[in-house]
């Protein structure tokens, strides 16, 4: 990893603090912890965590970017769809870890020139510090009026009408690491021997050991689960009365993401727009991700009352919501604001870039009707 770019003294000794704490919680747990729990706390430590912390993560001058940050086309375009949702339900919106608020204030413009404004946009954000970061997008892009509208909750509602949206939420959930061995299934985790070091050890019988068993792994291959992902996808069944639940992420179905090549999982990391796979070094410092098992999430929301509405490529899903439509409305001769549009809308739609790799899916409850961002190209018979 020389070529990563060196942390500041500032960084450096924020990343020693959150170290020192991983450090007393693997000692606590008898030299061993699971590679969940330091994703868990090398993210989401309060005041320390990647994303609990203070320092820059999204767009220039973070760490990567996200569609919602790459235009307002992306949040325009998804606005189509949540406009069906909201006519049918009359419900509100729910958005699960709302990054810097730059969707919830682009869709609530969207939405207001659509004449669908919903009575209140919700945001459920684990990070006290992206919390405030979100009302100032709001304070600084949206009139009063609409900011008003925004509420941020501290757990997921008893009850909910509406659409519940998700971008890139799921990838941020702290994954385990399963490792088939000619030994039997291992956990790999987390030891610390002056640094933090990858160790296995057996996996005992129990859930973990059942999901494992279930993906008959090959021989010598390590890969990951996420049944927190799987658990919240859950919870949103059981509080969704009337609705759909929306989530955009990278990731794959269950065949391909456990495909005999793919022997070294999926886990990276991204520290100043420079991606690589050691999670265990800049603690605090870097965002740690794996891809989602598109699969696994389809289950969790069947097997809780859900109904599968569609799964599709983002680019297809943006097609469906009429990306090109709205594109349309701007000239190519105004080249200032044609060429940023189009710009965009490559990112968004390439398969070289975002377009195939990111994945929508819609798991909804009594909602009838088809929806318009599946309306053509739906895969969901592959998950
Ligand atoms: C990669 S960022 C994406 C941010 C934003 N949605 C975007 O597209 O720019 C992941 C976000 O999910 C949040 N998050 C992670 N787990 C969560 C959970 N269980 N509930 C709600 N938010 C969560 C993080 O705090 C962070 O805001």
């Amino acid at each position: 990893m020389s070529s990563l770019p060196i942390p500041n003294a500032e960084a450096q000794a924020h990343s020693q603090q959150l170290a020192a704490l991983i450090q007393t919680k693997i000692s606590q747990n008898a030299g061993w912890i699971s590679f969940a729990d330091f994703m868990h706390m090398a993210l989401y430590t309060p005041g320390l965590g990647y994303y609990s912390g203070g320092a820059k993560k999204f767009g220039v001058g973070g760490d990567f970017v996200t569609a919602p940050e790459i235009s307002p086309l992306f949040a325009q375009t998804l606005a189509n769809q949540v406009e069906q949702v909201l006519a049918e339900t009359q419900g509100n919106i729910l958005e699960l870890g709302a990054g810097t608020g730059k969707l919830a204030a682009d869709l609530l413009m969207a939405l207001h020139a659509l004449n669908r404004l919903p009575a209140q946009y919700c945001i459920l954000e684990v990070s006290a510090h992206l919390r405030q970061i979100q009302l100032e997008t709001m304070q600084n892009i949206l009139p009063p009026s609409l900011v008003q509208r925004v509420v941020w909750l501290d757990a997921l509602p008893q009850d909910f009408v509406g659409m519940i949206l998700g971008n890139e939420v799921l990838d941020a959930i702290p994954v385990h690491l399963l490792h088939n061995t000619a030994q039997g299934l291992c956990e790999r985790g987390v030891a610390f021997n002056g640094d933090f070091v990858w160790q296995d050890k057996p996996l005992p019988v129990g859930d973990l050991f059942d999901l494992a068993a279930n993906l008959a792994l090959p021989n010598d291959y390590l890969t990951e689960v996420c049944p927190a992902a799987s658990g919240l996808i859950a919870s949103l069944a059981h509080m969704l009365k009337h609705g759909v639940i929306v989530m955009l992420d990278y990731g794959f179905s269950a065949r391909e993401y456990y495909h005999l090549q793919r022997n070294l999982g999926t886990l990276m990391c991204h520290y100043q727009h420079y991606a690589h796979t050691e999670p265990l070094i800049y603690v605090g410092l870097q965002d740690i991700t794996a891809h989602v098992d598109f699969t696994s999430i389809a289950h969790a929301g069947v097997g809780n009352g859900l109904e599968l509405k569609g799964f599709c490529t983002q680019a297809q899903f943006l097609m469906n919501c009429g990306i090109l439509n709205l594109m349309s409305q701007v000239s190519p001769n105004d080249m200032a604001q044609y060429a940023p549009l189009a710009a965009a809308a490559q990112k968004l739609l390439s398969p070289a870039e975002m377009g195939d790799l990111f994945k929508v899916i819609a798991l909804s409850k009594e909602f009838e009707a088809p929806l318009l961002g599946f309306a053509s190209g739906d895969k969901s018979h592959t998950l």
